[in-house]
């Protein structure tokens, strides 16, 4: 099918389901499986620019405008979310937060109530008009039905302008009597009733349904929140009903009035640090069982406004907040084989080949069986029909058998090597080839080394590693630097230009950093990180060399992040045979091997000596402590009141007493520029960068 009839076949069945879902509340697909239509269209929409239409169903943020209705216009942009399926995914959103915001942090976490969202206007405190979400600019007026759910405040303390969002839902136990003995059995879920039943065109009909709302998000005219929480804690205090699941999780401590407003607003409270969010994802959907309504995942949000205000928003979803699905796309197809990988570690994958079938905008061929116990557990052999998933990037793997086969027992796992043989060894769950001559490890070596987020030799893909391998020409790393490609020229594929640009793409590798050439090796355990702190202490290769031939382990697990696992690792890689040959043809191939000067990461210790006081605000070090790390992990010590002991004041805007004081006891004081100036000249670069970055928010 050729894209344009593609896309329009997409855009058909996208509305189809559209109105199915919102207008008729029956839906004729699953959640995932209209996601995994929508982002298909989405994907070859963004490849075909050319075909816009600005009646596409992705141009609308998803419209459940019912024309019977009544429309208004929203006086909020109303989003919907960006989504995510894995912990993986959300520590990387998580982490790309942070690195536009490192100094901290705060998230808050709440369930995503499966119901129908709504926003509610009210005025003078009291609810003037309700309407759904419909496009996100414009929605249908529902303030006739909104007005019979039971626990929506009609009057509210507030007396100005405020729109609040929250979402209609029902109890599950509510659901099934209300669907049994009113709506025969016509819902097929406590959200299509939700749904349906807040669209009536007879409010009486509505009053009838025990209906219910949780608010979410509010938006006054005259107040500014500086946190998510404390609009929680108003939608409460005006009698809105928030729900009592409240996770808070930070990079930095939590102050006791902070703790305190948590635990009285919210009676189900989790307080935790950044990295137990994985945890609270995974405990949530335990939690979820006993929930008495449905969620269909979480909602992660950054908790300062000013923060939110700053990640901004792209055209339909906002930067400061993400979902977390539970369920993840998933797909039926039949294994019509199952193969068994070998990494370049030696360890043995099997895969399951299958009857190819879309999902989440892919085709799908092979889905991962992890290991032994996996297939075990699943209990899969060839012939079976399985659901498989994608949890966002990550590569599709085989959930459950849903109908068995002919072979009634799992599949076997081999006792050999398939690609030389050898006997393999079980360590832990997985199996291992520990044959160091094993063909595949070695071909998997050189794909690593000259792959994307490695070496990066573009021209230089798998299949021409493979094919070169397979031939002989090139077997080992450092073969690739030696290799004379031109005698490709004639070969099939292989032209004069793309051997010119293989030529390139090596040279340019040449100027990777040291620490680049180490994690391309993909040694055991040292990866991207080791790889750098090894860089930032030794410097040299040869100096890791020494200190790895003392094969004394103190001599690494002396070194913040290194532990004995990691230090054994270094130790047996820098005296190994094969790596040290490798890496002195390397060095001659003209590679990197000790590390930059401009990447010099020693500090340069230049306040050392000096007694800092740090007052006012600032516009670059917010919070202020900021400035004061910076001050201590140069040196200075920082001190909280001005003394005959000061040397500097580090003076921002509206500094109070503490100036006269500073100027009375003879201390230099330094203002924000200054200071800025200070550390350009003086600080390291990752710092200097990070400043710089800082100062373009303003
Ligand atoms: S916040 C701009 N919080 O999920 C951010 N949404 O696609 C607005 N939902 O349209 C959404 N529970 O209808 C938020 N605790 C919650 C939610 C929630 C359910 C719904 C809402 C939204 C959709 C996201």
């Amino acid at each position: 099918m050729n894209a344009e009839k593609e896309i329009t076949e997409l855009r058909r069945r996208v509305a189809h389901a559209q109105r199915a879902y919102y207008v008729d509340a029956k839906p004729i697909m699953s959640d995932a499986e209209f996601d995994a239509l929508f982002d298909t269209l989405l994907k070859l929409e963004q490849e075909h620019p050319e075909l816009y239409d600005a009646n596409s169903p992705t141009a609308k943020v998803g419209s459940d405008i019912d024309n019977e209705l009544p429309e208004r216009e929203h006086s909020i942009p109303v989003l919907s979310l960006d989504k995510c399926y894995s912990a993986e995914e959300m520590l990387v959103w998580i982490k790309r937060v942070q690195d536009k915001f490192p100094a901290q942090i705060e998230l808050s976490i709440e369930p995503k109530i499966d119901g129908s969202g709504v926003v509610l206007y009210y005025d003078n405190g009291e609810l003037q008009y309700a309407l759904t979400r419909g496009n996100g600019y414009i929605g249908n007026d529902i303030t006739a039905n909104i007005k019979t759910v039971r626990n929506i405040p009609l009057k509210i303390g507030y007396k100005g302008k405020v729109a609040v969002r929250g979402e209609i839902y029902i109890t599950v136990k509510d659901f099934k009597e209300y669907n049994r003995n009113f709506g025969n059995n016509q819902y097929a879920n406590p959200r299509n009733l939700a749904s349906g039943c807040s669209r009536r065109l007879k409010s009486s009909e509505v009053a009838d349904c025990p209906l219910r709302i949780f608010v979410y998000e509010c938006f006054p005219e005259n107040r500014i929140f500086s946190s998510h929480l404390e609009s929680m804690i108003f939608m409460k205090e005006n009698g809105l009903p928030i729900n009592s699941y409240f996770g808070f999780f930070t990079s930095q401590n939590i102050s006791d009035e902070l703790r305190d407003k948590i635990i009285l607003s919210f009676p189900n409270n989790t307080i935790g640090s950044i990295g137990d969010v994985p945890n609270y994802l995974l405990r949530f959907s335990q939690i979820r069982k006993n929930l008495e309504y449905d969620i269909d995942g979480l909602v992660i949000k950054v908790n300062d406004m000013n923060l939110r205000e700053k990640l901004g928003m792209t055209e339909h979803h906002p930067r400061w907040a993400i979902a977390y699905k539970f369920d993840a796309p998933m797909a039926q197809t039949k294994v019509h084989g199952i193969t068994f990988q070998v990494g370049r570690g030696g360890r043995i994958t099997p895969v399951a080949l299958l009857e190819p079938v879309e999902l989440a905008g892919s085709v799908i061929s092979r889905a991962t069986l992890h290991n032994e116990d996996y297939i075990q557990m699943l209990g899969i052999n060839i012939g079976d029909t399985v659901h498989i998933s994608k949890r966002g990037d990550v590569i599709p793997a085989v959930e459950e058998v849903v109908e068995k086969g002919e072979n009634m027992k799992p599949a076997d796992f081999p006792a050999n090597c398939p690609s030389c043989a050898s006997l393999l060894v079980k360590d832990g769950a997985h199996h291992f080839c520990m044959n160091s001559k094993c063909p595949k490890k070695l071909l998997g070596r050189l794909q690593y080394f000259a792959g994307r987020g490695q070496m990066n030799i573009e021209s230089l893909g798998d299949k021409t590693l493979e094919m070169l391998f397979e031939q002989k020409l090139i077997v080992e790393i450092s073969d690739i630097y030696t290799f004379d490609y031109w005698k490709l020229l004639g070969q099939e594929g292989y032209g004069e230009k793309r051997i010119r640009n293989i030529f390139q793409s090596i040279e340019e590798s040449k100027k990777n950093p040291f620490s680049v050439v180490l994690a391309s090796f993909g040694l055991k355990d040292i990866g991207a990180k080791a790889a750098e702190i090894l860089v930032d202490n030794f410097r040299t290769v040869d100096a890791i060399i020494e200190a790895a031939q003392k094969k004394d382990v103190h001599l690494f697990t002396d070194i913040d992040g290194f532990g004995e696992t990691l230090a054994q690792s270094v130790i047996d890689s820098f005296t190994d045979e094969t790596v040290l040959s490798q890496i002195s043809k390397l060095k001659a191939a003209g590679l990197k091997f000790s590390a930059d000067e401009k990447d010099e990461r020693q500090i340069h210790l230049f306040l050392s000596g000096t007694r800092w006081v740090v007052t006012g605000s600032f516009a670059a070090f917010k919070p202020r402590e900021k400035a004061a790390e910076l001050i201590k992990k140069y040196g200075a010590e920082v001190l909280s009141a001005v003394s005959g002991k000061t040397t500097h004041l580090l003076c921002g805007e509206e500094a109070g007493s503490k100036l006269e004081k500073a100027r009375s006891v003879g201390a230099e004081i330094v203002d924000e520029q200054a200071f800025i100036k200070m550390l350009n000249e003086n600080a390291a670069a990752e710092d200097v960068e990070q400043l710089k970055k800082q100062q373009e928010l303003f």
